[in-house]
């Protein structure tokens, strides 16, 4: 399986188009080591040629520019993405799908929660019936039970690839009638199975809670691409930037007590990768004390255009 990062920032990018914060400001100004990154989202595939985008940025021309494999090259009108996968209804991860409008009708795959999102207080799928078929909406069902095949799923032109969704604490977003009344699939976790190489990739680019089923497909993964939001807990107001706990946005951060890090450092089998990475986050400056923490804990931070083969 091919894993290609299209995006590895959280929602607003790295630097943040309105944002004068230590981290964006130094980018900008050139006085700190660190890459820009665009907002999170990943391709997948089997083949090289037929690939499942999961999420759709608001950045996603920018990523096709970027991502040849994903662009036209076998007829007049063409692309590379052969399916679209949501984890939540948040702006960051769907927004891309107005960008996507001249390539419809797209398979979207999402719960029914997401569906129910994009449907009203963002209503993309209302919109896009406009635009030649528009999303056809694929549901997602959901098992905590990752043993049995019940939920999962393949995807069309997706040979080889298994898909496994399972429910996860994070947060609906702010427009959401769920926001602060959380459903059973507002935000899942996906677990991509090679079944050739019986290798698998586990994906949450929002983890709030790691919940005991959570913790179980952590530990048999190959790779983890997970949540890597926030550094402390208070992050927003430390930067000056807001108030919001990382908790109150469905975010476990790195550092402290039943952080991230100390979730990650048991975990022996995965290679552990962070996506998600919010402008704020110390863990951008590529030689910062918090990046040489990760690098001791053996934790890496995704980029743009990083790639993984599993
Ligand atoms: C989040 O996951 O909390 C988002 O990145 C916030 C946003 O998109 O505004
Ligand atoms: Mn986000
Ligand atoms: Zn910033």
């Amino acid at each position: 399986m091919f894993i290609h990062v299209l995006g590895s920032a959280a929602g607003g990018g790295f630097p943040q188009w309105n944002c004068n914060c230590a981290n964006c400001a130094g980018l900008r100004n050139g006085s700190i080591n660190a890459k820009a990154r665009t907002q999170s989202s990943i391709a997948v595939s089997s083949d090289g040629i037929n690939w499942v985008l999961f999420n759709t940025s608001p950045d996603i021309r920018a990523q096709l520019a970027d991502f040849e494999p994903l662009q036209p090259a076998r007829q007049l009108r063409d692309t590379g993405i052969s399916a679209i996968v949501l984890m939540d209804s948040q702006i960051d991860h769907t927004t891309g799908l107005l960008m996507l409008r001249e390539g419809c009708p797209h398979d979207v795959y999402c719960t029914d929660m997401v569906l129910e999102d994009l449907s009203s207080g963002f209503p993309l799928f209302s919109m896009l019936k406009h635009w030649n078929g528009g999303l056809q909406h694929r549901p997602i069902l959901l098992n905590k039970d990752d043993h049995t095949q019940e939920g999962s799923f393949t995807i069309p032109n997706i040979d080889g690839l298994r898909f496994h969704a399972v429910p996860l604490l994070s947060k609906a977003p702010p427009y959401s009638p769920h926001r602060n009344n959380p459903h059973v699939g507002d935000n899942i976790g996906i677990r991509i199975e090679d079944t050739r190489s019986g290798k698998n990739l586990f994906y949450s680019p929002g983890l709030g809670e790691p919940e005991p089923h959570i913790i179980k497909l952590m530990q048999r993964a190959d790779c983890l691409l997970v949540d890597g939001t926030f550094w402390r807990e208070d992050e927003m107001a430390f930067a000056g930037v807001g108030t919001k706990l990382a908790a109150e946005m469905g975010h476990l951060p790195q550092s402290g007590e039943n952080g991230m890090i100390e979730l990650l450092r048991p975990m022996k089998k995965p290679r552990k990768v962070l996506i998600h990475i919010n402008n704020t986050n110390p863990i951008l400056i590529e030689d910062s004390e918090q990046r040489a923490i990760l690098n001791k804990e053996g934790i890496e931070v995704a980029y743009d255009g990083m790639d993984i083969e599993l």
